[in-house]
């Protein structure tokens, strides 16, 4: 798929970050680094940057204190005072040795501290946590079940995160526990709020993992998978992508088109996927057919083995559209999201790849369940 083919459209997907500090050297390189994810804009004059703030609220203000000489306390101060709350996050960026600033500056609300010298990594993640923090504060507004099921997946997602660099196993009678609440949602056709609070959630696959779990839940509701099978196919579509964590951030949120290893080197989160999912305590079955089968196609085209027909059972040829289906409806930041109708009849067109008896069925429970949002 043409991911960029909307490329202009979807800047206004970006959250708006406002870059604050003396150094315009530093401010140049924070602009080059966050630019590419983020709508990232620069400010070296305090009064103007009150000035926009008047205009529109940034989702982060990342305020750079300089090691000479540094106005960034001030700058702290003008923007708690003026605007009498923390409801934009800010992140101080400032060298360890200047203890004395971030005592000030720790006398403020809603400020976070990122020590410099940080890797661009860090820096995602710091951005990443002040805009989902409003976001997960915004999940206790919604309604009990899909708020369950929003918090209780973050935190086993997460919770993998940590357990892939460290080289344990996922528990997966954990993982089905934390996944209880989205199949009851799904179950009750009550999913449209759990979608909306994904929306802007600034962890892609977090996000794409989630959707592909819940519409592979309704999926199998609408066929009449119950009990332990629904189970494996919604922690299957939660799981199925789980190998992308040891992937870089810049390939996974790339705007582009991938050239030729950026795409060997993305094939290779299947591979990644099934290697964590062996060590899995009691993992069902299903759960690693769909991530090891879900880039696979019925003509045999797809990848990592080419595997073709009746090789391919129904969850993996289940996953294989629920997971293109997700991919083209997903909002990315660099591109407008596709209405499901306009992915249905593109997927359509897809001849020899998918199973077509089945993505029928698939188009049907959604025009019953259309997504809301
Ligand atoms: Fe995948
Ligand atoms: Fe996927």
């Amino acid at each position: 798929m043409a991911d960029n083919e909307n490329n202009n459209k979807g800047e206004q997907n970006k959250h708006l970050v406002y870059i604050c500090g003396e150094n315009e050297r530093f401010l140049n390189q924070l602009i080059t680094v966050t630019g590419p994810f983020y709508n990232s804009v620069a400010f070296d004059d305090t009064s103007v940057l009150l000035d926009e703030l008047e205009t529109q609220l940034p989702k982060t203000l990342i305020v750079d204190a300089d090691k000479a000489h540094s106005n960034a306390i001030s700058t702290i101060s003008k923007v708690r005072s003026h605007f009498k709350s923390d409801r934009v996050p800010i992140l101080l960026t400032i060298s360890a040795s200047r203890e004395d600033l971030v005592t000030e500056a720790n006398k403020f609300s809603g400020i976070t501290i990122l020590d410099k010298p940080f890797r661009p990594i860090q820096l995602f993640n710091a951005i990443s946590n002040e805009i989902n923090a409003n976001i997960e504060a915004s999940w206790d507004l919604i309604e009990p079940i899909q708020r369950e099921a929003l918090k209780l997946t973050l935190s086993s997602y997460n919770s993998i995160a940590n357990m892939i660099i460290d080289g344990e196993p996922l528990d997966y009678n954990n993982m089905a526990e934390s996944c209880k609440p989205l199949v009851e949602a799904v179950k009750n056709q009550n999913y449209h709020e759990l979608l909306r609070g994904l929306r802007d959630y600034d962890n892609y696959s977090y996000v794409h993992s989630m959707r592909v779990a819940t519409f592979l839940s309704l999926f199998a509701d609408a066929i009449g998978i119950r009990g332990e099978d629904h189970m494996t196919l919604t922690t299957g579509g939660l799981l199925h992508d789980v190998g992308k964590m040891l992937l870089p951030y810049e390939l996974l949120n790339k705007s582009g088109r991938l050239n030729e290893y950026e795409f060997e080197t993305l094939k290779c989160h299947v591979a990644y996927s099934v290697d964590f999912l062996y060590h899995t305590k009691g993992l069902p079955k299903g759960v690693s057919i769909i991530a090891g089968q879900h880039h696979e196609k019925l003509d045999g085209t797809g990848y990592p083995h080419g595997l073709s027909g009746g090789k391919l059972n129904q969850l993996a040829r289940m996953a294989t559209i629920i997971d293109i289906f997700s991919a083209m409806t997903d909002r990315r930041t660099y591109r407008e999201s596709m209405q499901p109708e306009q992915a249905i009849a593109l997927m359509s067109e897809m001849t020899g790849h998918l199973d077509h008896k089945l993505l029928s069925t698939f188009r049907e429970m959604l025009l019953d369940s259309v997504e809301k949002d």
